[in-house]
């Protein structure tokens, strides 16, 4: 029963440490013993004892304050005091600190076997408890822990939502509702809006904004007063403020707020800290839309460049012949309203923009004898006239961004049967702004006095393009022009 328990027994009687060590030997347990209360202690230290018979009057120490420091270091070892007189206050005072039982000296060897027994099972219940306790702490901390890290991995997943939507944003895009989008998808808010500042007024007016579910918001959201937090310098520190329910944050570009994001919490009660971790998400949206918007303008800047520099070279050949700076700018406006008509995307009429007027770049390759040549040209003069749009398409591939782009110069003369120049393209294969340039070229080249000819009326330049419907024209862009030419369209 007491097989193997491990026993310290203290007592400065050697004589009372060696009839209790035979005995409980005889039992199977381990002894240890200490004369004296140091020994006790290094005994307890390295034996790790799971009961002590402990004598209350030791040369060195007092019974009960060595079971103070019991207790303290090992809890669950089970103390017995013996004494040799019974004293009512000592017995009450050694339970309260801990002592397990309390023998009266000289006590019977088998009252000392059912008292371990009785403190052995107490302890082994200690134990258990002590073990169960923890397993539930344990249990505890792992739930927080797996709170906090749900906690994480949400806002991680938010944190790259965020990211990859406002990667995914084209160019063509707009920033702003872009930016409203996100919001409305991140953050469970009632309202959100994009606001500019009323300079005037010292308001903000809503440039693009939704709601919830079609709710509409709980304030008049059209026109609202900027925070007085938000004013003055404060409004460049890209700091928020949480005010009546709504949260406000500036979007600020290189130094200044060029917008404030507005939104509203829902009704539900959710309190200053929601709103605060709302804000923390609104930064983060804030952040890459002033990423996306500086980026955009360096690539306007960029772009701008560019066409600068294209332009120059149209000037360029404008000095050598006068016709093409203005067939240019006419062909463009052309291009534009015929793109309209016909529905083009936002991608295509910005391509438009850029490559129309520097259509006919190349042919500052061509040189002066044929290009400004009165006369017809000759067949080998006019295959050299043809390549100004290989010539073109090679400069402006020169420019990476406009390399894309570069095509539709080179297509330019294409037909719609597939006899045209220099790929004998046919049909939807020419790009639809090759296609729509064509057009306006042939137009603005018959409207316009050459040296081998007169301009021609309006009556009869529709009837050639309609004549060259299907075979040089697209025959969906020919209606849509004959259309606006008949609407009194003028460039
Ligand atoms: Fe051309």
């Amino acid at each position: 029963m007491l097989e193997g328990t491990k026993i310290l027994v203290v007592d400065d009687n050697p004589e009372v440490i060696n009839i209790l060590g035979d005995f409980l030997g005889l039992n199977g347990c381990e002894i240890y013993k200490a004369t004296c209360g140091k020994e006790a202690l290094e005994m307890l230290e390295g034996k790790d004892p799971e009961i002590v018979i402990l004598d209350v009057q030791l040369p060195d120490l007092n019974g009960i304050t060595l079971i103070d420091t019991i207790k303290v270091t090992k809890p669950t070892t089970a103390v017995i005091m013996a004494t040799g007189y019974y004293d009512p206050n000592f017995v009450i005072d050694a339970m309260k600190k801990g002592a397990s039982d309390f023998l009266l000296k000289p006590f019977e060897l088998d009252k000392l076997m059912l008292v371990m027994m009785r403190v052995l099972r107490e302890r082994r219940l200690l134990i258990e408890n002590e073990n169960m306790m923890q397993n539930l702490s344990d249990a505890k901390k792992i739930e927080h822990l797996n709170r906090e890290l749900q906690k994480k991995i949400k806002e991680l997943t938010t944190m790259y939502h965020i990211s990859n939507r406002f990667n995914s944003i084209n160019i063509f895009e707009d920033v702003y509702e872009k930016l409203v989008q996100i919001v409305g998808e991140t953050l469970d808010v009632r309202s959100c809006g994009y606001y500019v500042p009323d300079g005037d007024t010292n308001e903000l007016i809503l440039y693009t904004g939704h709601t919830k579910d079609g709710e509409p918001p709980g304030w008049d959201w059209q026109r609202i007063g900027i925070p007085a937090d938000l004013t003055g310098p404060a409004r460049r520190t890209r700091k928020h403020v949480v005010k009546d329910n709504r949260v406000y944050l500036p979007l600020v570009i290189q130094g200044e707020p060029i917008g404030f994001i507005v939104t509203e919490a829902k009704m539900n009660g959710r309190g200053p800290r929601s709103l605060e971790n709302d804000a923390f998400f609104l930064r983060l949206i804030a952040e890459k839309a002033s990423t996306q918007i500086e980026n955009r303008m360096l690539y306007e800047s960029l772009f701008e460049n560019i066409l600068h520099t294209l332009r120059s070279l149209i000037i360029a050949i404008t000095k050598r012949d006068l016709y093409t700076e203005g067939h240019c700018k006419r062909v463009t406006g052309m291009s534009l309203a015929l793109g309209e008509c016909l529905g083009v995307s936002d991608y295509e009429k910005d391509v438009i923009k850029v490559v129309c007027p520097v259509h006919d770049l190349g042919k500052i390759g061509i040189p002066d004898s044929i290009l400004l040549k009165p006369s017809r040209l000759s067949d080998e003069e006019y295959t050299i006239m043809q390549s100004h749009s290989v010539y073109g398409e090679e400069i402006m591939s020169r420019f990476e961004i406009l390399a894309k782009e570069a095509r539709i110069i080179r297509h330019h003369h294409e037909r719609y049967d597939g006899k045209g120049y220099p790929d004998r393209l046919a049909g939807a294969d020419i790009p639809v702004c090759s296609r729509i340039i064509a057009v306006c070229d042939a137009y603005d080249a018959m409207v316009t006095d050459r040296p081998y000819r007169k301009a021609m009326g309006t009556d009869e330049i529709v009837a050639e393009v309609t004549r060259c419907s299907g075979s040089q024209f697209d025959p969906e862009i020919v209606k849509a022009f004959v259309d606006l030419v008949r609407d009194g369209h003028e460039w």
